[in-house]
């Protein structure tokens, strides 16, 4: 692969500032793209933007003030916007513990960040993207643990947390299959990766974003056959984002067992989230609890 092949396109990741979006934009940028860090803290997106640019001096990255979490924020951030967009990569997520974890607009802190806030933010986004635009909805092997109901979707959860960060994760997915059914005739597509297992302490430092003690380090070096670095989990993200073999409606992942780890190859997605039944309640659901038809 060029190591210039993005130069030319522009691409948002949303919790770009650790984790596997942090990686997601360091592999961009190596690539020459022009990078959009789509962040709650503008403070943790500079420490990011420093480490990228300590490994990609000539890293093109701009730092858009992104809360996930507040309609208002996402309408100021996509506002901001002045320039074309070829891809953006929903990978922002939050795991809560608590049940009464709420966003500043008083939805489930799990289903409003991770699904109802990449909702509003690409309904908000529509005219900044370019005609052959593509989404990625980073996905989870979480979705096969939930049965997401569209009447539910705002209702407080039930079981335990794990299942709620499943359905949020499945609701993003569903949604994004249901995206791409819209986007049928024409040249914008919609696709979803999910990075595997990806772990902290198998995962290079970075300075600021990411410094696992040595002692950690070498304890969970023993997992690395079963799981993998988030710089490992960015790859079939990275991959649905720019990759000419990508079409519209592909789920991607790692294609190690399990699809925990490894190079990033075609999975299947759960029959529920890809049933077109679903996607349409879910996004009628999602029009009432955001107030953006
Ligand atoms: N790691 C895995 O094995 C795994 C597996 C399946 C799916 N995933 C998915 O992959 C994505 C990234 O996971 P990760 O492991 O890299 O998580 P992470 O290390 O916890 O990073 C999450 C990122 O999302 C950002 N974020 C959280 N809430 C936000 C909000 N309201 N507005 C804007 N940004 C927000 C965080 O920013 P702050 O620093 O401000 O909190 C951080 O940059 C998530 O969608 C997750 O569901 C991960």
């Amino acid at each position: 692969m060029d190591a210039s092949d993005l130069r030319g396109r522009t691409i948002l990741v949303t919790g770009a500032n650790a984790g596997i979006g942090y990686w997601c934009v360091e592999q961009l940028a190596a690539r020459g793209a022009r990078v959009l860090l789509g962040c709650r803290s503008t403070e943790r997106a500079q420490v990011a933007v420093d480490a990228v640019r300590a490994h990609v001096p000539d890293a093109d990255l701009r730092v858009l003030p992104l809360d996930l979490g507040s309609l208002d924020s996402i309408a100021r951030a996509a506002a901001a916007v002045d320039e074309k967009l070829d891809a953006v990569i929903c990978n922002a997520g939050v795991k809560a513990a608590n049940r009464d974890a709420r966003t500043s607009d008083g939805l489930d802190l799990m289903m409003g960040t991770n699904f109802l806030g990449h909702f509003a933010l690409l309904a908000r986004l529509d005219a900044a993207l370019t005609p052959d635009a593509r989404v990625v909805a980073v996905g989870s092997l979480a979705h096969r643990f939930a049965r997401l109901d569209p009447a539910q979707i705002t209702a407080p959860w039930r079981g335990s947390s794990l299942r709620q960060y499943g359905r949020s994760k499945a609701a993003l997915m569903a949604f994004a299959f249901e995206l791409d059914r819209r986007w049928s005739s024409s040249s914008r597509s919609a696709v979803i990766a999910h990075p595997g297992y990806a772990v902290d302490p198998l995962t290079p430092d970075r300075e600021g974003v990411l410094e696992v003690p040595r002692a950690t380090r070498a304890f969970a070096a023993v997992t690395r056959g079963l799981v993998q670095g988030k710089d490992g989990g960015a790859l079939p993200i990275v991959h649905a984002a720019t990759a000419a073999e990508v079409t519209g409606g592909d789920y991607w992942g790692p294609g190690g067992w399990l699809e925990f780890r490894g190079a990033p190859v075609r999975v299947t997605a759960s029959d529920a989230v890809r049933d077109p039944a679903l996607g349409g309640a879910l996004w009628a659901a999602a029009e009432v609890a955001t107030g953006i038809a």
